[in-house]
């Protein structure tokens, strides 16, 4: 039996134009991101500073626009100043949100330089758990003022006379978690996070704020606390961040494939949270959402309860992926295009080793997991305009959802390069789907190539052999501006059409 599933795709319905920034990610000092990660001096394949080549290789191909540094949990007691100016005089810490102890032989004026090497801006955090207002300044003026100022100068003394020019920060991480350095109520973080935010734009007026929302949808505090928080820091921030995380515990595939549904509704939820500040306070201003942490997080969390405490860079989230994780990877980032009007900033979370696309081996090669091939055709083919697809699938109902469309598809416009791209996950386990596509504002165009990832094992991995590895023999065709595809069962799909 095949299924069909419809689509209507033209190019004056438009979502919005796509911000590159929503293919960021995230390195945090947590296990071996930094250190193993993108930083081993006397790797055979280490540059000048000890940053390994490959690593930088395959960041470079996943065209990576923005990395936010450096946490997460960790920046919520982290003291800037120690991982700054001779790395010889700098102090080793106890990192007490993952219970490591942190060397700070990396710090912001070495990363920022790792960053230019991928090509890549930095999202900078600010401590606002076991520090404030005052350290959270002091960083943007080290970082950004040019000169003639104490920390300007501090930072032209440390060997870098030009300003890092930082243009988005985070206010702090999670503040509503229990686990959190600092936690706060939505009160005293709203407080904390308008003054800090404030007296950071006092200091450079041109960069940009993103405040916490809640750590994910299901605390307990989740809408209250963005109300909040929004309520107090609206005139001085442009976006509210969300965070989630997705497994498959009780490996019930239909249920797991559908939960970008959730994602979907969380974001919508925090558009209109979002409004309603907006409304309350007659702004003309709109707030955008920083989905600063997302991915699959679930595999390495026994393996993580047996680590020695205080040990330095110890392998932590390691999750190895499997194929279902890329399928519902490619969903997320599906569901990431189709708010690009409200979705200005995302983060794949992490990027390097902690549940990551980028795994290395100790003085030996770096790897792709099974999750870097959707997030690297999204990257690269997901630049310019987010096309508003009118879609009609078939539908499913699982555990925890009801109506889940065995299609999700997101469309893309470059219109200068005269290129469209088709994302699609057929989440069906035993038919392929024959996607009927009326593309009749697109004359002239043909497809460039249907790129595909999949596979009969759903628990394949690409660790010690690559096993989850795209194909470019998809199966579609154009004719007078109807595509038709065959999207196999339980597949990734890229379609790019093109004129030349
Ligand atoms: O990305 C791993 C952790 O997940 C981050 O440190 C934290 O912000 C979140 O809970």
């Amino acid at each position: 039996m095949t299924l069909t599933a419809t689509m209507v795709v033209d190019k004056s319905f438009k979502i919005g134009e796509i911000d590159k920034r929503i293919y960021g990610s995230f390195i945090e000092h947590l296990g071996r991101a930094v250190y193993e990660g993108i930083y081993e001096p006397g790797h055979p394949d280490e540059d000048e500073q000890g940053f390994r080549k490959d690593v930088i290789r395959l960041v470079q191909e996943l065209q990576v626009p923005l990395v936010r540094y450096p946490g997460g949990n960790f920046v919520s007691g982290y003291n800037w100043e120690d991982g700054v100016g001779p790395v010889s005089e700098r102090p080793k810490r106890l990192d007490l949100a993952w219970r490591t102890t942190e060397t700070n032989e990396i710090g912001t004026n070495e990363f920022v330089d790792w960053a230019k090497k991928v090509g890549a801006e930095v999202n900078m955090a600010v401590n606002l758990g076991s520090r404030g207002v005052d350290a959270a300044r002091n960083l943007v003026e080290y970082c950004n003022h040019p000169s003639g100022s104490y920390w300007s100068d501090l930072r032209i003394s440390h060997g870098y006379k030009d300003p890092h020019n930082i243009k988005t920060w985070c206010l702090g991480n999670e503040m509503d978690g229990p686990w959190q350095i600092g936690q706060k109520t939505a009160e005293e973080y709203g407080r904390v996070a308008a003054e800090a935010g404030k007296v950071m734009k006092l200091v450079d007026p041109s960069i940009e704020l993103v405040a916490c929302g809640s750590s994910n949808s299901k605390m307990a505090t989740f809408a209250d606390w963005e109300a909040t928080v929004l309520d107090h820091t609206y005139d001085y921030v442009d976006y509210i961040s969300l965070h989630t995380y997705y497994g498959n515990r009780d490996d019930d595939l239909a249920n797991y494939l559908a939960q970008s549904m959730d994602m979907d509704e969380f974001i919508r939820s925090v558009i209109a949270i979002a409004d309603y500040v907006k409304a309350k306070k007659r702004s003309k201003k709109t707030i955008h959402l920083s989905f600063d942490e997302w991915n699959v997080w679930f595999h390495s969390n026994e393996a993580d309860r047996q680590i020695t405490p205080w040990s330095v860079a110890p392998p932590l989230l390691e999750d190895i992926y499997t194929f279902e994780d890329a399928l519902l990877v490619g969903s997320m980032l599906i569901t990431l295009l189709k708010h690009a009007d409200r979705v200005k900033i995302a983060c794949l979370a992490q990027l390097v080793n902690v549940i990551a696309p980028i795994m290395t081996e100790k003085g030996g090669p770096a790897w792709k997991q099974a999750i870097f091939y959707p997030y690297m055709h999204a990257s690269v083919y997901g630049r310019g305009v987010a096309l508003q697809a009118q879609i009609s699938s078939p539908k499913y109902d699982s555990k925890d959802f009801t109506d889940v469309p065995y299609l999700d598809a997101a469309v893309v416009h470059l219109e200068e390069a005269e290129e469209v791209t088709i994302f699609a996950v057929n989440k069906h386990q035993t038919e392929s789907l024959n996607l009927q596509c009326d593309m009749r504002s697109f004359e002239g165009y043909h497809v460039l190539e249907h790129i595909v990832l999949e596979h009969e094992n759903m628990k394949a991995t690409n660790q010690g052999r690559e096993q989850v590895t795209p194909h470019h023999n998809g199966d579609s065709a154009i004719d007078q501006g109807r595509l038709t595809a065959n999207l196999a069962k339980l597949s990734w799909n890229v379609i790019r059409l093109g004129k030349k």
